[in-house]
């Protein structure tokens, strides 16, 4: 199965081997992370408190020397393969928010920090990326990464009558009669601004604050939505306040934070000490899945979506639906395409061919909805191939994929040389699915794409490979 991620799709994980540890504080053998083993075992639990994870987490102490070898390394492989190095010195284009960085030189500031404990460095070293908004670039760490945060209750936004823009309970498995209630205030303040605000601030998978602010309420995507957390919330509970009828008066739900995590991890520690081995400095042979799936049951089923398209809008026609990958609605005079993921294998037969009908669905379902407007598509990443043919549908006088280039530097030609000759599959150097921008002709050599361009971004002038598409 062929993946068309793009070339310098890049996500990197810290996994250091460092040769020292300062000394775990044992002031109790019931720190945090023993507590959550304990409860593990007796009670057969998945789910621990806020206060538990948070103990098991921060108990870890911070060691300087893990700390300089992780800017080191990441200062070596960013100056040496990342792509837009300099790019990432230059402002937000306009429409666009998201943090310019000197990455170099900022991370080297980051080593002259103090910080509490190992958490503290290692959330700062992700915000650092999460604040370019650039999801191929990610630092994640295996260490702080074991549990899922919840307090089961889902939102979901809708645009009202009047234009007003509201957030509301979309499911709560505690107490169902809150669902489709009004949330005017989350820990006191406007709803709608702390969602915007999170969006803002911590959902990083898009450049564009529209995209994010779906992304804050899309739960399905686990880790970055505002109901379900991959990282420790900043309190242990939160309050939301309900509205659930024009003529009843408003009453604040106090959720707490329940983590979860799953067997797998749990029964990898039994103190901070075992956390800190078998996780945070977990050899190859036993690294775990680096992604905790503790709550994957907070997906919600397409169910529940008809359920609240059925209830806003009178008059929802479906008019096709292409399972779990695309369904088109016509409400009132509006068409609404709904892409459920641009990750689609469905789309290779068992050949690994194109599977025409397939595609020849997706016309059929436009041709549907022919003469209806289209509403924006929300793109969280998958197959390249995917937004192109739905970009084209949509907008068919446009090229829809981009001309790109990368920086030439001395450990790049070295590895694009290398793969040139040993042609292992897979390899992210790989450069046989890409061919001359300009030409279409094939890459026939290392030097070829190399080629001999100079451009100046973020006002550093560097050596660029040849302008390249995708074949
Ligand atoms: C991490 O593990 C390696 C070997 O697996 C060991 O040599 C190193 O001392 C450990 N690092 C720390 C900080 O404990
Ligand atoms: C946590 O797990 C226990 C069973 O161990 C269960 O009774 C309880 O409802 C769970 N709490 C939440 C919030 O899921
Ligand atoms: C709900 O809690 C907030 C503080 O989180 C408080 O300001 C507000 O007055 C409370 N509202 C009600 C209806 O109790
Ligand atoms: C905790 O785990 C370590 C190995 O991971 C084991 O050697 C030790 O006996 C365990 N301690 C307890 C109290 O279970
Ligand atoms: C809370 O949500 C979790 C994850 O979906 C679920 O396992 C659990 O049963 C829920 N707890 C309650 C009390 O509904
Ligand atoms: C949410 O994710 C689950 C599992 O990936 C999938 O089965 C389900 O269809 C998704 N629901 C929606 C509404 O996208
Ligand atoms: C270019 O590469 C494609 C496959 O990636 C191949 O089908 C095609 O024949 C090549 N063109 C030339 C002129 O070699
Ligand atoms: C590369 O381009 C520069 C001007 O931009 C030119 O002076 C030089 O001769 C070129 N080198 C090669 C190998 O084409
Ligand atoms: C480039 O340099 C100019 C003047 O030296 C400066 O005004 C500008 O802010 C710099 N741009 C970037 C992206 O660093």
């Amino acid at each position: 199965m062929k993946f068309h991620f793009a070339f310098f799709a890049f996500v990197f994980s810290s996994i250091l081997n460092v040769q020292s540890y300062a000394t775990l504080r044992e002031d109790s053998i019931f720190d945090g992370c023993a507590r959550i083993h304990n409860k593990f075992v007796t009670k057969k639990s998945n789910n621990f408190s806020y206060e538990d994870v948070k103990d098991c987490y921060e108990r870890i102490p911070f060691d300087s020397l893990i700390a300089s070898k992780t800017i080191e390394s990441l200062t070596r492989l960013l100056d040496g393969f990342y792509p837009l190095l300099n790019k990432a010195k230059e402002p937000p284009q306009s429409g666009f928010s998201f943090k310019s960085r000197d990455i170099l030189t900022e991370l080297n500031l980051l080593k002259e920090k103090s910080f509490q404990n190992l958490y503290d460095f290692i959330i700062n070293v992700k915000h650092f990326f999460y604040d370019m908004k650039e999801p191929h670039t990610l630092f994640i760490s295996d260490c702080f990464s074991t549990f899922a945060f919840f307090t089961n209750i889902t939102l979901y936004s809708v645009v009202k009558d009047d234009g007003e823009q509201i957030i509301k309970v979309f499911d709560d498995t505690i107490d169902s009669s809150n669902i489709d209630c009004e949330v005017t205030h989350i820990n006191g303040r406007q709803a709608f601004e702390v969602i915007f605000e999170f969006a803002q601030d911590s959902v990083y998978t898009s450049r564009d604050i529209g995209v994010r602010f779906n992304t804050a309420l899309d739960h399905n995507h686990s880790g970055y939505s505002f109901s379900v957390r991959a990282e420790l919330p900043e309190t242990p509970s939160i309050v939301y306040t309900l509205k659930c009828c024009k003529h009843t008066r408003s009453f604040n739900v106090t959720r707490n934070w329940v983590a979860f995590s799953n067997p797998k991890l749990l029964e990898r520690f039994n103190n901070s000490r075992t956390y800190f081995t078998n996780i945070c400095n977990a050899t190859k042979e036993n690294k775990h899945m680096s992604y905790s799936n503790g709550i994957r049951d907070t997906r919600i089923s397409s169910n529940n979506i008809h359920r609240i398209m059925t209830k806003q809008a009178e008059g929802l026609t479906i008019i096709k639906i292409i399972d779990d990958f695309m369904e088109f609605y016509k409400i009132k005079d509006f068409g609404v395409v709904r892409i459920l993921t641009v990750h689609y294998p469905k789309m290779y037969d068992e050949n690994d061919k194109f599977n025409s009908a397939f595609f020849a669905n997706i016309i059929q379902g436009f041709k549907d909805l022919r003469n209806t407007g289209v509403k924006k598509a929300n793109n969280l990443g998958g197959y390249v191939l995917i937004s192109a043919f739905i970009s084209l549908l949509l907008f068919p006088d446009t090229y829809p994929s981009f001309e790109f280039d990368f920086r030439i530097t001395e450990p790049m030609k070295l590895a694009i040389t290398e793969q040139f000759r040993l042609a292992t599959p897979g390899n992210v150097f790989d450069m046989s699915d890409y061919a001359d921008a300009i030409t279409h002709i094939n890459f026939t050599s290392a030097n070829d794409i190399f080629g001999n361009n100079s451009f100046t971004r973020g006002n550093i002038t560097e050596h660029y490979s040849k302008k390249s598409r995708f074949k």
